[in-house]
């Protein structure tokens, strides 16, 4: 069993490169299934959910390649729509985002129900309202859903909760659609715009993706082309909290300082100083003292969840006390049980956690529970005395690329055993 090994107490120095977004990589993948032209995405990360979506899609006959430092040549001209591979779908929350595009192009589609993951019961409500008031006919048995439509119409849509997955499952199945759909309470995140771009880069048209209220007008085709996506705001985001932790000063290439901003003003907030340096380059000084802040994660513009529990692990050895509140994922907190065997104080009430600062953490064996959850277990081994054995990694690998090799390349002490 593979573990990654921090020895705390090493300052940070000097510059990494944040790789291109996971969350807009994964969605943009599926999109290609609109388009039988050749598409290029160009510098996907080849992280281990990237690896089980595009081998899902080669199940299903579609031609991928990796053209080197990641360029994935994709063409789907030769899909076939029935052989779905349920054991691929049910790896990954995120290949349910296979049905609008699918239901889009061939009027039909059947896969199993995603699970539940450790962090939620993760419903699919919302997507299948989308679907059915594009005149889909929806059917769920035996643990699978399928959906039916000779051709989707366009319609309003207003989503009761702004969900990621589901307006980016309903953009996607508007898109071929007749007529114009429009969806309102929209998810707003960055990666939600990543994708309109995408789809409109190929001949979609869609407009106000990453304000609320989108509008798509269907269009009967797309065109091939190559795209790069933007890159990963929860990668930034973490590296800025490893600088705070460290009481460090690092250079981030690949910081988009609007995509950022709820992350950076409550750093700020802390008393973290950022210094633009130039388009998507931030320098972090995370030297000064940092206070307490209190943080309520909310769909974006509001302070992402997916840097919750980096920001809990910095604020465990911040002085005073602080309070979290997790809005958006009712069991977001499995990583508290791993802090406080460090010896955080941190206590829970329901969705909010009570954090009273500690002078310092101590290395021991802890979880990776979840992704984001062993981002902050390495975050709190950079700065524990001693050594911090981290086990269920690949929770990590999921979201993280050479995440060892990026934080040794900073000067931090940590290596990867198998044993
Ligand atoms: C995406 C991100 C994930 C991030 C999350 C919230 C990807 C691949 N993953 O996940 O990293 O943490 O956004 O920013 O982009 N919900 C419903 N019904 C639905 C759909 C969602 O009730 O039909 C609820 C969920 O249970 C959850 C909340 O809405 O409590 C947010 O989920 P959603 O925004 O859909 O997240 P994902 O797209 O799954």
């Amino acid at each position: 069993m593979e573990k990654i090994i921090v020895e705390g107490g090493n300052k940070l120095k000097g510059e990494v490169n944040v790789s291109l977004a996971k969350n807009s990589v994964l969605p943009i993948i599926v999109a290609s299934i609109l388009n039988p032209n050749n598409i290029v995405i160009e510098n996907a990360p080849m992280l281990e959910d990237v690896i089980v979506l595009t081998d899902l899609l080669k199940s299903m006959n579609c031609k991928i390649e990796n053209i080197g430092e990641g360029n994935l040549e994709i063409n789907t001209s030769s899909l076939n729509e029935i052989n779905l591979n349920s054991e691929l779908i049910r790896k990954m929350r995120a290949s349910f985002l296979i049905m609008g595009p699918m239901l889009s192009r061939f009027g039909r589609c059947r896969i199993s129900m995603p699970g539940g993951c450790n962090i939620g019961s993760r419903p699919i409500d919302l997507h299948l309202k989308g679907f059915k008031l594009l005149g889909a006919e929806i059917e769920t048995e035996h643990g699978y859903v399928e959906a039916k439509a000779k051709r989707l119409k366009g319609n309003r849509i207003y989503l009761d909760f702004p969900s990621v997955g589901a307006t980016e499952n309903i953009l996607m199945a508007a898109v071929l659609a007749e007529g114009t759909t429009i969806i309102e309470n929209a998810a707003e995140e960055p990666e939600i715009w990543d994708l309109a771009n995408f789809l409109n880069s190929m001949g979609a048209k869609i407009q106000g993706a990453g304000v609320g209220k989108i509008t798509i007008e269907g269009v009967d085709s797309l065109k091939g082309i190559s795209y790069k996506p933007i890159y990963d705001r929860v990668e930034a985001g973490t590296f800025m909290v490893a600088a705070a932790i460290t009481n460090s000063k690092i250079t981030i290439n690949g910081a988009n300082e609007e995509h950022l901003r709820p992350t950076i003003e409550k750093l700020k907030e802390c008393g973290v100083k950022f210094e633009i340096r130039g388009k998507d380059i931030i320098t972090v000084d995370g030297t000064k003292l940092k206070s307490p802040v209190d943080i309520k994660t909310l769909p974006y513009p509001g302070f992402p969840t997916d840097m919750q529990p980096q920001m809990m692990a910095l604020l465990s050895v911040t002085k005073g006390s602080s309070i979290i509140t997790e809005t958006v994922f009712e069991n977001r907190f499995m990583h508290v049980a791993e802090l406080v065997r460090m010896g955080a104080n941190i206590k829970i009430d329901g969705r909010t956690a009570i954090i009273e600062g500690v002078n310092s953490l101590t290395g021991c064996d802890v979880k990776a529970t979840d992704l984001r959850a062993g981002a902050a277990m390495i975050l709190s081994g950079l700065v524990a005395q001693g050594r911090t054995e981290i086990s269920d990694i690949y929770h990590i690998d999921r979201g993280y690329v050479n995440i060892e090799e990026k934080f040794r390349g900073l000067g931090a002490n940590i290596y990867r055993v198998d044993k």
